[in-house]
């Protein structure tokens, strides 16, 4: 038993803000250095008041509509996020309302950036259990919600977004292997470190990043669990005909490309004009490529993630 990807979709709020945007709007910033660092020349913000399960809800929409089964069909929904709508209920359920459906599981995974491939091995795990058939897997995220505007260092690397797959179970090969971990040693290098307590917030309710230890361990471990994945399914590196990385930096997607052996063609790219999404970036980057024709079936594809906790993980699968 297989859990196959029967159906992908993704959403884009507003319109692109470009980096000359951001610089106009007061922020100590410059195209030549975003370009330069990270590759991203433009990012989608949401409107106030537009959250994540909005978004989310658009994404799902569209991958059912090319999986061509109804919401009432599925039995699983789990959504990856680090900015739900609220702090209870789940963004899931929320959107699980929003569908229609009633009766699937449906909870939140919160790994950050690698959110959106922890809740793609639970549902897949789910799926060859024998205990699950249909599954909506989704990231969505409002990171301009918990970014320090004032912060030059973090506020242009982000972007919000929501991209979504359906699982099927199936006879034939779908996802291959996949792979989670988790250092949380490493919580204090990428964190939100606030909370609300008795009606007021405490701590920093802000993105807070060492940026250069984040690169360092990210290329790390993006390439080692890239690795595990194809040991796991047999494959080598350069057998994979698409690499999906988690976009937050084109230098650490190249550097990752490089170690593995992976030709940059083959390498999805969205982080040019999404900028780092969180969860949301590998299933938004994945409909893209599927849509445009990029990803075909048959076609063996790997997605990768690494985020704040510090939290990573990958998935191999033929589309
Ligand atoms: O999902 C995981 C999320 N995070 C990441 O993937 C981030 C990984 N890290 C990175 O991508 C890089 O570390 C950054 C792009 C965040 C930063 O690049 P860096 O080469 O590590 O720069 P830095 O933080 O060491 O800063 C270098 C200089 C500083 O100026 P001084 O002190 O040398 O005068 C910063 O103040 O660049 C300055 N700077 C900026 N200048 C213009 C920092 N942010 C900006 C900015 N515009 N937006």
């Amino acid at each position: 038993m297989f859990a196959a990807l029967i159906g992908t979709g993704s959403y884009l709020p507003g319109h692109p803000v470009g980096n000359e945007d951001l610089a106009a709007r007061g922020i100590d910033t410059n195209d030549e250095w975003i370009v330069t660092r990270t590759g991203i020349r433009s990012r989608h913000l949401a409107e106030s008041g537009t959250t994540s399960s909005e978004m989310g809800l658009i994404a799902a929409q569209r991958a059912l509509e090319m999986a061509g089964i109804a919401a009432s069909e599925l039995d699983l929904i789990i959504v990856a996020t680090s900015t739900p709508d609220f702090i209870f209920p789940s963004t899931a359920c929320l959107i699980q309302g929003k569908l229609g459906n009633k009766g699937a599981a449906a909870f939140d995974v919160q790994a950050v950036c690698a959110g959106f491939t922890y809740a793609l091995g639970i549902a897949e795990k789910f799926i060859r259990s024998g205990g699950h058939k249909k599954a909506l897997v989704i990231g969505a995220e409002v990171f301009s919600r918990i970014l320090d505007w004032r912060d030059r260092g973090t506020c242009v690397l982000f972007g919000d977004g929501a991209g979504a797959v359906v699982l099927a179970a199936s006879d034939k090969p779908g996802i291959l292997a996949s792979a989670m971990h988790a250092d949380g040693s490493q919580n204090g290098i990428l964190n939100v470190p606030g909370q609300i307590c008795g009606g007021q917030i405490t701590g920093d309710p802000f993105l807070r990043m060492d940026g250069q230890a984040v690169f360092k361990f990210a290329v790390r471990v993006l390439a080692d669990v890239a690795q595990e994945v194809c040991q796991a399914a047999g494959l080598q590196p350069s057998e994979i005909d698409w690499l999906v990385p988690h976009q937050a930096n084109i230098r650490i997607i190249e550097a990752t490309g490089k170690k593995l052996g992976v030709d940059r063609s083959k390498v999805i790219v969205t982080v040019d004009r999404h900028g780092n999404t969180s969860a949301a970036s590998v299933p938004l980057a994945l409909d893209e490529a599927v849509r445009d024709g990029r990803i075909q079936r048959g076609h063996k594809v790997l997605v990768e993630g690494v985020g704040g906790g510090f939290t990573w993980g990958a998935a191999l699968f033929e589309f």
